[in-house]
């Protein structure tokens, strides 16, 4: 099968390569997917350039996220799953087989159905930004009812955070940084977008909620200000981001508001925090309450364009077409 793969780290014009390997085959409890388009996140740059290194088995096919079809499962999966259409999650994570390949194999839970309904780009987009999200808001119980704030909500993961708080039963207020983040923001569902780089956005977030009780951060040292303008002992900040420098913590402002500060790492959750992301998200998607954000796809010869359009920023998802 064709498949793009690193044996080092590296940039992605140095590293990635796209080459011929033996298909691989299901073991116990896993399926195989041909793939149709694979999710390009973060993440997958920072892996293979060795920002944040992972293990590489003898060569990495990376990606986590992506869409496509069962066409074989190993001993104790059901083969009633082969020809299911799927988006997955996780699937380099500790597996040489991501899904920037004609074929992933990963294990079967991390490959959920995609309904009739929801299009392929959809479901390579869900993955790292729609279960980083859950957690995010979930963590410290149900949203239903609460006031939420999400940093960088014209952002992939801010996308799915605003879309899950929504159909959870959330108020939500988002920042961005412009007028065509806005839009984006606000086709999400976000009752209050806001500019986080005018001088009155702490004011209008007050307005909208004087206490925040979630505020799904990625830039704590950049926002902390704002952040702490609505926060108070409700107020649970959940930061799934690292800055270029670590923040200084204002210790005794964070005191004084009673805030709560967590950190998290999709890599990390618990697996019964995954297992019900997963289903909340299949949930809100079965509903049609998940969007897709603007896509740029490359064809994965292209792949090390994909990972350097996603470094540099790129707005909405990068997908890269599996041929
Ligand atoms: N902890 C985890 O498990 C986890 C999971 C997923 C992603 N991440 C990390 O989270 C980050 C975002 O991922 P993503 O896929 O959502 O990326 P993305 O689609 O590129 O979105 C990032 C968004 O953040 C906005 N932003 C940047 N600085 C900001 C600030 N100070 N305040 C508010 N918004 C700001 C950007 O827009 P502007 O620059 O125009 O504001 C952009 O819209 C990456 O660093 C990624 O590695 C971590």
């Amino acid at each position: 099968m064709q498949a793009a793969l690193y044996r080092a780290y590296g940039t992605a014009v140095e590293s990635l390569r796209v080459e011929d390997v033996d298909t691989p085959e299901p073991g116990p409890g896993e399926v195989r997917v041909r793939m149709q388009l694979s999710g390009v996140n973060p993440t997958d740059w920072k892996s293979r350039s060795g920002a944040t290194p992972r293990p590489i088995d003898a060569f990495q096919v990376p990606h986590h996220d992506g869409s496509g079809v069962i066409d074989a499962v190993g001993a104790g999966v059901s083969a009633g799953r082969v020809g299911q259409r799927v988006w997955t999650w996780l699937a380099a994570a500790g597996n040489r087989w991501g899904t920037a390949a004609q074929w992933s194999v990963l294990p079967a839970r991390q490959a959920v159905p995609l309904p009739g309904g929801a299009s392929a780009e959809l479901g390579a987009s869900l993955g790292v930004p729609a279960l980083t999200a859950h957690r995010a808001l979930f963590a410290d119980g149900p949203v239903d009812g609460k006031s939420v704030l999400v940093a960088g909500g014209a952002g992939a993961v801010g996308h799915y955070a605003i879309e899950l708080a929504k159909f959870f039963g959330a108020r939500v207020a988002a920042t961005v940084s412009g007028p065509a983040k806005a839009e984006l923001a606000r086709k999400a569902g976000a009752d209050l977008v806001v500019n986080y780089r005018d001088a009155a956005a702490a004011g209008e977030l007050r307005e909208f909620a004087p206490q925040m009780d979630r505020i799904v951060e990625l830039a704590l040292g950049a926002n902390l200000d704002l952040d702490l303008a609505v926060s108070g002992p409700r107020t649970h900040i959940v930061d799934y981001a690292a800055e270029v420098a670590d923040p200084v913590l204002p210790v005794r402002r964070c005191m004084s508001a009673n805030v709560t500060v967590r950190f998290i790492l999709l890599y990390g959750i618990p697996a019964e925090a995954a297992d019900a992301a997963v289903a909340d998200v299949s949930r809100a998607l079965a509903a049609g309450a998940l969007t897709e954000l603007p896509v740029t796809r490359f064809p994965l010869e292209r792949v090390a364009a994909a990972h350097d359009a996603v470094e540099a920023g790129a707005v909405g998802k990068v997908l890269v077409e599996i041929p």
